[in-house]
C-alpha cells in the first residue's frame, strides 16, 4: 500500500522523540515534517533535539529541518506531542486548516465532540467526529488519547465493567519520563518520592476515566458512573507508570473471573491486526512480585498493560497492581494506534 506521510508537532520533546522512534519502520506511516517552537524552528532536527532514546535517531529524520508549529506545508495527518501551554490553539489551527490531528495533549480531551480514545476500549467513540465536523465547521479533526496514567487505569478497569464497576481508589507511582525532558531535577527525584504532579494529574484520572469507559449514545458519550479517587506520586523510575488500585464491584465475582476477564480482553486493534496492536492488550502475571517497571514495561513493544497481585481488599472488594509504558502505550504508541484504527475506518480524510 502507498505510504502515508505524517508530521509531528512537538517533535523535539520526549513524546515527539518516541513518535519518531516508533515510526522508524512503520509499514504505513512515514515522518516527513517536524514542528516545534521558535527556539527549534529552522534547525536540523539533530541539532534541535536532545535525543534521549536508546534506539538511534533515524538518518532521514535527523536531517529534516524543524518548522514552526503552523499549518501550511505540513501533511494531512499530524501527531501532536505539544506542550499543553500551546497545544490547544495550535492543534485547533491545524484542524481548521484541514489536518487530522491525533493528539497526546490534555487540551481538547474532555470536549464533548472530541473522541478520547483507547482503541481496545471505546473504538466506537470515533463516531463523535461527525458532531465535531458539524459543530466546528473544520475541514480537519482532532482525536485525542488519554493522559499517560489514565491509559493504564482505564485499560485495567474496562474488562471489569461487566461485574458492575462502582468505585476505584488509585495510587500512582509515575516515572520521570512522564514529565518530559529534562523534567524533574535529579536533585529532587533521586532517592525520593514526590507526592504531587502538577497540571491537574489527579483530576485527569478522576474525569478522563469516566469518559473513556462511557457509552456512546446519540452522538455523545454518557460517562460511566464509576467513582474514581486518585493520589499521584512521582518516583525515581525511568519509564513506566504503576498504579496500585482497589475496586468495588456490584457483583461478587471470584478472583479467577477477574483474571479471565483481563486475559481474554481484546478489541478492534487485535481483530483488525493493526500494526501497533499487541496480541493481548492486558497480561496478568502470576508471580507475587510483578509487575515491575524494570522487568515488564517493554512487553510487546511497550503496548501491553501488565497486571498482577490480585487479592481481596478489606475495604472495597479487590486490589491489584497495573503497569504501562507512559511514553509508548501512554502517549506516542497510543496515538499511532488511534491513527491506524482511523486509517482502517477511512477517517484520515478529516471532516470535509
Ligand atoms: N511524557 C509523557 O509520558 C506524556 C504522556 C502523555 C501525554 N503527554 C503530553 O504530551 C505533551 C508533550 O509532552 P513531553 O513530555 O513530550 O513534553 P516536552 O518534552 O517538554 O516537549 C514539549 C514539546 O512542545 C514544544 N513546544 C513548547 N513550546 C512550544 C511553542 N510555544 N510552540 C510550539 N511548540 C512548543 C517543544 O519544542 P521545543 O523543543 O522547540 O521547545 C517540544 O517539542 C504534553 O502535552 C504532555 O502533557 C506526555
Amino acid at each position: 500500500m502507498a505510504t502515508i506521510e505524517v508530521g509531528i508537532l512537538g517533535a523535539t520533546g520526549a513524546v515527539g522523540q518516541q513518535f519518531i522512534a516508533l515510526m522508524a519502520n512503520h509499514p504505513w506511516f512515514k515522518v516527513t515534517w517536524l514542528g516545534a517552537s521558535e527556539r527549534s524552528a529552522g534547525k536540523a532536527y539533530r541539532d534541535a533535539s536532545a535525543w534521549r532514546l536508546p534506539t538511534p535517531l533515524p538518518d532521514d529524520v535527523a536531517s529534516l529541518q524543524v518548522n514552526a508549529a503552523a499549518p501550511g506545508s505540513a501533511p494531512q495527518l499530524m501527531f501532536s506531542g505539544l506542550d499543553s501551554s500551546v497545544a490547544g490553539e495550535i492543534e485547533a489551527a491545524f484542524a481548521q486548516a484541514g489536518h487530522v490531528v491525533v493528539s497526546n495533549s490534555r487540551n481538547h480531551r474532555m470536549e464533548p465532540d472530541v473522541p478520547l480514545l483507547i482503541p481496545e476500549v471505546n473504538a466506537d467513540h470515533l463516531a463523535l467526529l461527525k458532531a465535531q465536523c458539524a459543530t466546528r465547521g473544520w475541514k480537519g479533526a482532532i482525536v485525542t488519547n488519554p493522559n499517560c496514567v489514565v491509559v493504564v487505569v482505564a485499560m485495567a478497569l474496562a474488562p471489569l465493567r461487566q461485574f458492575g464497576l462502582r468505585s476505584a481508589m488509585i495510587t500512582s507511582l509515575q516515572a520521570i519520563s512522564g514529565a518530559g525532558y529534562p523534567g524533574v531535577a535529579s536533585w529532587d527525584i533521586l532517592g525520593n518520592v514526590i507526592p504531587f504532579i502538577g497540571g491537574g494529574e489527579e483530576e485527569k484520572i478522576e474525569t478522563e476515566t469516566n469518559k473513556i469507559l462511557g457509552a456512546l449514545r446519540a452522538n455523545t458519550v454518557a460517562n460511566h458512573p464509576v467513582t474514581v479517587s486518585a493520589a499521584v506520586t512521582r518516583v525515581p523510575v525511568h519509564n513506566g507508570h504503576t498504579a496500585s488500585m482497589s475496586v468495588a464491584l456490584e457483583q461478587r465475582p471470584d478472583a479467577g473471573a477477574l483474571i479471565d476477564a483481563w486475559r481474554s480482553f481484546r478489541g478492534k486493534p487485535q481483530d483488525m491486526d493493526l500494526p501497533s496492536a499487541p496480541p493481548s492488550p492486558i497480561v496478568y502475571l502470576n508471580e507475587p512480585n510483578r509487575p515491575q517497571p524494570a522487568l515488564d514495561v517493554n512487553r510487546d513493544g511497550g503496548m501491553t498493560v501488565s497486571i498482577g497481585r490480585l487479592r481481596r481488599c478489606p475495604i472495597l472488594d479487590y486490589k491489584f497492581v497495573a503497569l504501562g509504558h507512559n511514553t509508548i502505550r501512554g502517549a506516542a504508541g497510543a496515538a499511532i494506534l488511534n491513527a491506524e484504527l482511523m486509517h482502517r475506518e477511512g477517517l484520515l480524510g478529516g471532516g470535509a
